[in-house]
């Protein structure tokens, strides 16, 4: 059995963005809420303004800012996974979503970048939810796909959660995130700066693609210069 099928009921903390941005995502709303008044409620809404604000220049500093080769090799990993019933977690834009086959759902927190997606990959249901809890019923996928948000998640006790509740919902994950490489920090508050001149300090790790799958009990399935990915069945 997957460890993250044993690791479903820990308690959910996910810290995305500190200091001027960090957030809290608890399984239930209530609780959720609950977390948040006690917690940090003024960085739930720093992180939603991050991603708001980034929404427009999303693609052009982040896909589009690629090497043309490396973009090309994602987009080619990602339109060779099977037609199926796919749910995209953190689905942003749509930039990724819209070379997923089958039936396509993309979910994300953000409604400024879901009105981008909309556009992006008008063929996909779009639903805006911050998870976990993912809003479907046990089993409703085949294949649930991530990419760019794993990295972001602070404890593990937070990343557990994160891939018990994909596997809940679908028979396998597949994890796509930027890899470690030479001279890169292994995780790090990283100073993002945006087109607007605003900053904001966003949590990031990068792992090589043996250490992404010995950590989701996956096997790797994309290895290029930039980019890992790692499939892990239920
Ligand atoms: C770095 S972007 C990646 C977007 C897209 N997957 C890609 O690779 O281009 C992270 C996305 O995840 C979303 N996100 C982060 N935490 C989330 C959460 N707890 N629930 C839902 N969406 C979340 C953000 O709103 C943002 O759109």
């Amino acid at each position: 059995m997957s460890q993250f099928r044993q690791k479903a009921t820990i308690s959910p903390h996910i810290a995305l963005v500190h200091g001027i941005a960090s957030t809290v995502f608890a399984r239930a709303r209530a609780r959720r809420y609950f977390f948040a008044v006690a917690l940090d409620l003024p960085t739930i809404r720093a992180v939603k303004e991050y991603y708001a604000r980034r929404a427009a220049e999303y693609d052009a500093t982040s896909w589009q800012a690629f090497d043309e080769a490396e973009r090309e090799t994602v987009e080619r990993f990602v339109a060779s996974l099977p037609p199926a019933r796919v749910l995209d977690i953190g689905c942003g834009t749509g930039f990724l979503t819209q070379f997923l086959r089958g039936s396509v759902v993309g979910v994300d927190q953000n409604a400024d970048v879901l009105e981008l997606a909309r556009a992006q990959v008008p063929g996909a249901e779009l639903v805006c939810a911050e998870v976990p809890p993912l809003p479907f019923a046990d089993g409703s996928f085949d294949l649930a796909f991530s990419s760019n948000v794993y990295s972001h998640i602070d404890t593990a006790a937070a990343r557990a959660e994160f891939v018990a509740e994909a596997l809940r919902v679908a028979s396998a994950v597949v994890v796509l995130e930027q890899s470690w490489r030479p001279g890169r920090e292994r995780e790090a508050w990283e100073l993002r700066r945006l087109l607007d001149g605003s900053e904001y300090r966003v949590f990031k790790r990068y792992l090589t693609s043996d250490e992404l799958a010995h950590e989701l009990d996956g096997v790797g399935v994309l290895r290029s210069a930039e980019f890992v990915a790692v499939r892990t069945p239920r």
